[in-house]
């Protein structure tokens, strides 16, 4: 485990390098390598603690965590809630259904609101591309990204590195170097194949993204993702098949001709899973379309689907992102404003 300091430890990583220096966590697009390694490495502490019993830390004690939810969520939403209420925190969960949002509030109104309530974090959904960014750039206190239209979801990139990573070890392989994992689905409006490209990637992991040509982004080569729009060529040496749904509430238009026909092409049935390499770890961010893009059988697989340790690892990451995010506000040596995690204008990466 690294060092809490500023300083990244050397060897794993570079050297003099500061752990996390970000005041938020908005996309994986803005993170290091070593920094990804260090919210990794500091979720298994959280990961260990809630397979025991009891499973109360009070690091966060009497700090206020908003989640600031303006998309539909439920797993991601309760994931969150429980890793803050898990660390101590008190928690205060704000639906966009209830929320001034509904009587035309703007966006920027909403965020000075959520400041003026002085949370220590927020963490937010939203539908559009960039509205967290908007909220993070109004507020004093560090912002996470929960999702946000087609463009990130950091935390579920982060949990599917730690899912991978267990599982890989559970079998003696220690990092995801080298690993070949193919992404199939919707990949146009996923942000979770979009931050997981970019996370898997930076851990040297082999991206493959399997669509039909309507569901591929045009930018997909850009992003270093290897373009498949045949499922069965894409499977081939695959050794984690990550399986998404058709986003149809992003869609305008009609995107492919129906589910029927999405199943018979990109649907992950036991033959299909078997042109994978023999072994393949399965994983979906949820929530899944049984009989869709994944059959229950392949779903369900023991030792091979990851899906429930993925749910697992969402309340470990999330807990380490509320901890390094909060340790400023916390004054925890070399955490604080003494610049060691933001420069001496008390600004931040
Ligand atoms: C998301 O919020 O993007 C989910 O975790 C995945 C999905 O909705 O398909």
């Amino acid at each position: 485990m690294p060092p809490p300091g500023p300083s990244a430890a050397p060897g794993r990583y570079p050297a003099g390098a500061l752990a996390f220096p970000h005041r938020g966590l908005l996309g994986i697009g803005e993170l290091q390598r070593h920094e990804i390694l260090f919210l990794l490495d500091e979720a298994e502490q959280w990961v260990a603690l809630n397979r025991r019993p009891a499973k109360h830390a009070d690091l966060l004690a009497g700090l206020t965590i908003i989640n600031a939810f303006f998309e539909n969520s439920t797993r991601t939403l309760l994931s969150f809630e429980i890793a803050g209420k898990r660390l101590g925190a008190d928690v205060v969960n704000m639906h966009a259904a209830q929320s001034s949002v509904k009587k035309g509030e703007t966006l920027i109104d909403t965020a000075v609101t959520l400041n003026a309530m002085r949370a220590d974090a927020i963490v937010i959904r939203h539908g559009s591309s960039g509205a967290v960014r908007l909220i993070a750039d109004k507020v004093a206190c560090p912002v996470i990204n929960a999702g946000d239209g087609q463009h990130e979801h950091p935390t579920q990139a982060l949990l599917d590195a730690l899912a991978l990573r267990h599982a890989l070890r559970a079998r003696g392989r220690e990092e995801l170097s080298g690993l070949v994992v193919t992404i199939c689905g919707d990949i146009r409006h996923s942000r979770v194949a979009r931050s997981n490209i970019l996370c898997l990637q930076a851990l040297g992991a082999v991206v493959r993204v399997c669509a039909p040509p309507a569901l591929m982004p045009d930018a997909i080569a850009a992003m270093g993702a290897q373009p498949f729009h045949d499922f069965d060529t894409a499977l081939r040496g695959a050794e984690v098949v990550m399986m998404l749904r058709l986003q149809s509430e992003r869609m305008e238009g009609q995107f492919v001709p129906s589910e029927r026909e999405f199943r018979h092409l990109f649907g992950l049935t036991p033959e299909r899973l078997a042109r994978a390499t023999p072994d393949a770890l399965v994983m979906h961010p949820g929530p899944m379309n049984r009989g869709v893009e994944i059959d229950s059988i392949v779903a369900d697989l023991p030792d091979r689907s990851l899906i429930t340790t993925q749910v697992e690892m969402g309340v470990a990451i999330r807990m380490a992102c509320l901890d390094v995010l909060t340790r400023r506000v916390r004054g925890v040596p070399g955490w604080g404003a003494d610049g060691a995690h933001g420069d001496a204008g008390g600004r931040w990466v």
